[in-house]
């Protein structure tokens, strides 16, 4: 099979790594990729926006099936424009990248087919939005409808800090057209999980759970990130109890979507609170998670390959997949300044000397290759130092061992990934 991803982060390196492992693979190329994922893929220089440039690419080099690793692409109507062409796409139609690309498309599915929410609002006008922040109980949560680079949601702990979120967002549009229309809800408490599943909009293959970093720093202190580590399973809530999850979560939504016509295809990735009541979705991602991919598919023993085609041809034969029994820790190494501002180009050492370490990977999140073919950084979070091991605790020891062989300038990394999870386990 001959296979493009799409994608240049530690996800793609993730699904890269795990796809060049499939005996049905005669051939990976990844547009645009990374320094990283160039060891198990030919990397195009195709921005992963660029769907004319990719549907060329796809047609010219015969591709058999193309794999999608981030949501913009999707959304803006990637599999519409290769399924047009009798092209195989493992990813949702962009109507369906909705459950991600617009949060109250995604709200309405959720309350339509009965899923555990947070209490929302939607507007259009920014002083009605206002308005009603100043007169409903604090804290709530503000979102961006559109997508927004992973910054569009904020927490508000008071009416003022709602106000000034909603004049940046609907009327100084710091997120472009995404902040036309924005959803407020109730801030819920409880402990997140991350639970993805594949779905050919039918059958449901749950994928191992995990439990990802968002804060930058230590104790879940400092701005909110994409994702500073992970760890699979959770400690919290053991694989039994995955099922009942799903079946509140995201099963009424497969299904009920199936039955308007419209069937979810690909992975669908729920972000959940779990609180005293049962679990409440936060939100739905039409992608893999990104660090939690870099923690679950080393632990999957499935070839990957097959599923994935299975999918885009819209008939999952595959009834279940198999898992290590060990569990994997990722630990992501950032650029100084990050989420904010960060210097580009700073060259990385250490990684031959990381990855020399039985059951550990260094997957690429941010990396290139400058002239003199040395990898350098080239994005906020730069590599995720991923380790297996016989428990949480050894996966732990293991991947904060490998990263104390990697250095650059500035860069820096979270102390207690899986700590809180160790507690509990004790
Ligand atoms: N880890 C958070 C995300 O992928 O959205």
């Amino acid at each position: 099979m001959r296979v493009l991803l799409v994608g240049s982060g530690g996800r793609e390196h993730a699904l890269a790594w795990k796809i060049a492992q499939s005996p049905k693979l005669t051939k990976l190329f990844c547009a645009p990729g990374n320094a990283g994922i160039a060891e198990h893929a030919e990397c195009v220089d195709i921005s992963s926006d660029d769907i004319e440039g990719l549907l060329k690419f796809a047609i010219e080099q015969a591709i058999d099936l193309t794999v999608v690793g981030p949501e913009a692409p999707l959304v803006a109507g990637l599999y519409d424009q290769f399924n047009a062409r009798g092209l195989k796409v493992f990813g949702p139609s962009a109507k369906m990248a909705l459950l991600e690309g617009s949060k109250s498309f995604s709200k309405d599915v959720m309350s339509r087919f009965g899923v555990p929410t947070a209490a929302y609002e939607v507007f259009t006008n920014a002083k009605e939005a206002m308005q009603y922040t100043l007169e409903t109980e604090m804290p709530i949560v503000i979102k961006a409808d559109g997508l927004a680079a992973g910054k569009g949601v904020v927490i508000c702990d008071t009416s003022e800090q709602a106000v000034s979120t909603l004049s940046k967002m609907m009327e100084q549009k710091v997120f472009g057209p995404a902040g036309n229309k924005v959803v407020i809800e109730k801030k819920i408490e409880g402990e997140e999980l991350s639970i993805l599943v594949l779905t050919d909009g039918e059958t449901i293959l749950p994928l191992a759970s995990a439990r990802d970093h968002k804060r930058a720093y230590d104790h879940d202190r400092g701005p909110n990130t994409g994702g500073m580590g992970a760890y699979s399973p959770s400690a919290q809530f053991d694989e039994s109890m995955i099922g009942s999850i799903i079946d509140q979560t995201i099963r009424p939504v497969i299904d009920g979507l199936r039955k308007e016509g419209s069937p979810y295809r690909g992975v669908l990735y729920a972000g959940l609170m779990m609180t005293a009541d049962g679990p409440y979705v936060l939100e739905y991602n039409c992608r893999f998670g990104d660090p939690e991919t870099e923690v679950i598919l080393p632990r999957l023993k499935t070839d990957l390959l097959p599923v994935l085609a299975e999918i885009a041809d819209g008939k999952l034969c595959q009834k279940s997949l198999e898992w290590h029994e060990k569990a994997c820790m990722t630990v992501v190494m950032a650029s100084g300044g990050y989420p904010g501002s960060y210097q580009k180009g700073l060259s990385i050492h250490g990684i031959p000397a990381a990855k020399a370490i039985r059951d550990v990977v260094v997957f690429h999140a941010g990396t290139a290759l400058n002239e003199k073919k040395e990898v350098v950084t080239s994005g906020g979070r730069v590599l995720a130092v991923t380790a297996l091991g016989g428990n949480l605790r050894a996966a732990y020891d293991l991947a904060y061992q490998a990263i104390q062989h990697i250095h650059f300038e500035g860069g820096f990394f979270r102390r207690d990934i899986g700590r809180k999870a160790m507690e509990v386990l004790k």
